[in-house]
């Protein structure tokens, strides 16, 4: 079977051709290279590089292979830079997936499995969240997540096509082979800038507030392993081609961790003292989010192998150590 990943060079694409590879599926790359790194791209798929925005790069991908299923990962993802360039996000998640959609229904390709985000609730109503609750999203990103979650909802009535949606919560970790881990330039999420300090990129981690109503005062985040992740994607694309029908899923631990116990943990496994400084909260962080997962363990049958803070964290700090500069020279 022949999967097409778009953005197969960013993070969570690369982890997911690895996965696919080594479970024996014919895997093509497309990614314009904009975030992702060709150093990431897996040396046993066929890498097009070229824009999803381009009908004619996407047709000509779908003209030259015979793709069974898409994975899409193609997107911009950082919240911050969604709240000031919220057109940029409107450009690439909608647009971008427009002529996508538009593509795969002239070539007939029926599967599509889509990375979506915790960011598409919003403040939660509770915890933990279930794919039912309230999506009122409080960044552009999530928005245009949350539309593009229709916009397949809409074609897939129209047109018979089917995806699943992957809710992923803070996704985090590096594939065992020590090949490939999470590079953003500039970096922007908790564990690589922690790991930048061991590293002596920076001399200290910022905390966004530790006045949260929570039991330390800092942010609880469900962090998730990207080769867990993978799996999810293999397995919601197997449940699609055995004729399972449209779904959301979230993706995560069940297991919450506030930013002082990340740091804490990182200190163990670095053996470094990790400096911290207490700085005013980030706008728009929910104070906690945290995965109901039941649905996806319940359906595709989805057990996350990483689940302690300690390993994930190590599987990090395994990459990093040993690639200071991300994919960078
Ligand atoms: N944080 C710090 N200091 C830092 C960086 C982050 O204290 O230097 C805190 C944040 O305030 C937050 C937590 O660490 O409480 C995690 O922050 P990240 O930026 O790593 O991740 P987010 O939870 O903000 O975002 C993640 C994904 C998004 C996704 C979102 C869903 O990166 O793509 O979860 O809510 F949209």
């Amino acid at each position: 079977m022949t999967i097409l990943v778009l953005g197969g060079a960013g993070y969570i694409g690369s982890h997911t051709v690895y996965e696919l590879i080594d479970n024996g599926y014919d895997v093509v790359i497309a990614d314009n290279l904009e975030t992702g790194y060709k150093a990431a791209v897996h040396p046993k798929a066929r890498f097009y590089q070229g824009d999803i925005r381009n009908r004619d790069f996407i047709d000509s991908v779908f003209d030259q292979e015979k793709i069974d299923g898409v994975i899409h990962f193609a997107a911009n993802s950082l919240v911050g830079e969604s709240m000031t360039k919220p057109l940029k996000y409107y450009d690439n998640n909608l647009c971008g997936t427009k002529v996508l959609l538009e593509s795969m229904v002239a070539h007939d390709i029926k599967y599509i499995v889509f990375s979506s985000t915790a960011a598409t609730y919003g403040e939660p109503e509770r915890i933990p969240i279930m794919e039912e609750d309230r999506t009122y999203p409080t960044n552009c990103y999530g928005e245009t997540k949350l539309s593009m979650e229709k916009m397949f909802k809409w074609t897939s009535l129209a047109h018979g096509m089917k995806f699943v949606s992957l809710r992923y919560f803070n996704a985090c970790g590096a594939h065992k082979s020590g090949q490939i881990g999470e590079a953003h330039n500039p970096e922007s999420h908790l564990i690589p800038l922690i790991l930048q300090v061991p590293n002596g990129k920076r001399p200290e981690i910022s905390i966004f507030g530790d006045d949260y109503d929570t039991k330390d005062g800092t942010c609880i985040r469900d962090y998730i392993h990207v080769t867990d992740l993978s799996q999810a994607h293999i397995l919601a694309m197997e449940y699609l081609v055995k004729g399972g029908d449209n779904a959301i899923f979230n993706l995560g631990n069940g297991v919450g961790f506030t930013v002082n116990e990340v740091i804490e943990t990182a200190r163990k496994v670095t053996g470094h003292p990790i400096p911290a400084k207490v700085c005013p909260r980030r706008a728009g962080d929910p104070a906690q989010l945290i995965a109901s997962s039941q649905k996806a363990r319940d359906i595709l049958g989805w057990k996350p192998q990483y689940d302690d803070l300690e390993t994930i964290i190590s599987s990090a700090w395994n990459w990093h150590k040993n690639h200071p500069n991300g994919f960078d020279k």
